[in-house]
């Protein structure tokens, strides 16, 4: 009875398991495409991974770069990112001047301070300011404060050189711009490190630079060598670095970099970075040579001593 039943069933189902098979291949089909997309998916996702490892491994082979401390493809905001280091001796030779003399040794960098699109107005002020002369070889300086300007071999006094001709190079804004930023600068390094604003002094030299591959013609021009800002000029006791161009962007090379006993580290730059430390030598540096593009930047100091303070620029027309 059984068998007979599943006899007559078998007849009316045929058609049912013929059907069932087919979806069956079908079904079978489809998920082998759909495995055959997860193991291509999975091929390239393991692609990308082992190819920014390789990236890593090969960015860690750059044998003279032991980290990295700001990248150019960070943010660093709002908060600078402080990197605390002890302090040199330099500073027991020095007179104390309350408020303003380093308690804690460090090195800063903060992308909040200035926006991009006033790193770019300053950059144009640069460019503009050392399109009027530069220097042969591949490293030229403006300073709008005492106004030297590279040209040729040596410098010039914009001021004294070019007169009333400067209406037309700058404008009243620009200079405001430059003041304003330099406060900021000060409030941020006063914050970051526990002092009073009041009592940091702008200091000389402060300085636009501009730096292409070009070999150096003179000693100007060579602006690699390691040095250590306190020793080099003396006054200095915070150094600030305002970036203007990007590094692997507009330039190649030109990273700052920080010599410590055990390592170097780096601080790529990145148009409207500020980077800032204490000038002694726990922050012995050199800036990598540019390999291509040109790279802009200002470098902005401070004082303790209020005998070696200057004041902001102004254009000689609009100024006292
Ligand atoms: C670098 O700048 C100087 C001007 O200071 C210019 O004469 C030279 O052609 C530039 N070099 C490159 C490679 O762009
Ligand atoms: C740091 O860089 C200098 C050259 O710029 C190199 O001579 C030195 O070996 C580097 N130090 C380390 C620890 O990699």
């Amino acid at each position: 009875m059984a068998q007979i039943r599943m006899r007559s069933a078998k007849g009316p189902n045929a058609s049912e398991i013929e059907k069932k098979i087919k979806r069956g291949n079908a079904l079978r089909q489809s998920s082998s495409w759909l495995s055959t997309r997860v193991v291509l998916a999975l091929l390239l996702a393991s692609a990308g991974v082992c190819g920014s490892f390789m990236w890593l491994y090969l960015s860690s082979l750059d044998p003279e770069i032991t980290e990295t401390l700001a990248r150019q493809s960070e943010l660093l905001s709002p908060e600078p990112r402080v990197f605390p280091v002890p302090c040199s001796q330099d500073y027991e030779q020095h007179k104390r001047f309350p408020g303003c003399t380093i308690q804690q040794c460090a090195r800063a960098v903060t992308d909040a301070v200035v926006t991009r699109e006033e790193a770019h107005v300053l950059r144009r002020l640069a460019e503009r300011g050392l399109s009027l002369a530069g220097s042969e070889g591949g490293a030229s300086i403006l300073d709008l404060h005492s106004g030297a300007l590279s040209m040729g071999k040596q410098f010039v006094n914009i001021y004294r050189y070019f007169g009333e001709q400067l209406d037309e190079v700058f404008t009243e804004e620009d200079f405001r711009l430059y003041r304003d930023v330099r406060r900021r600068i000060q409030s941020v390094i006063a914050r970051t490190f526990d002092l009073n604003a009041e009592h940091m002094y702008l200091t000389k030299p402060t300085f636009f630079s501009r730096i292409n591959s070009t070999e150096a013609h003179t000693q100007h021009d060579e602006y690699w060598h390691p040095h250590v800002d306190k020793v080099t000029y003396g006054s200095f006791d915070y150094t600030s670095l305002l970036y203007l161009t990007d590094y692997g962007a507009d330039f190649s090379g030109g990273r700052f970099i920080f010599m410590d006993p055990d390592g170097n580290r780096t601080v790529e730059p990145r148009a409207g970075r500020l980077s800032f430390f204490s000038s002694g030598s726990e922050n012995l540096h050199r800036v990598e040579k540019v390999t291509w593009g040109t790279r802009y930047a200002i470098t902005v100091s401070f004082t303790c001593d209020p005998a070696y303070g200057i004041s902001d620029p102004a254009l000689p027309t609009a100024g006292p």
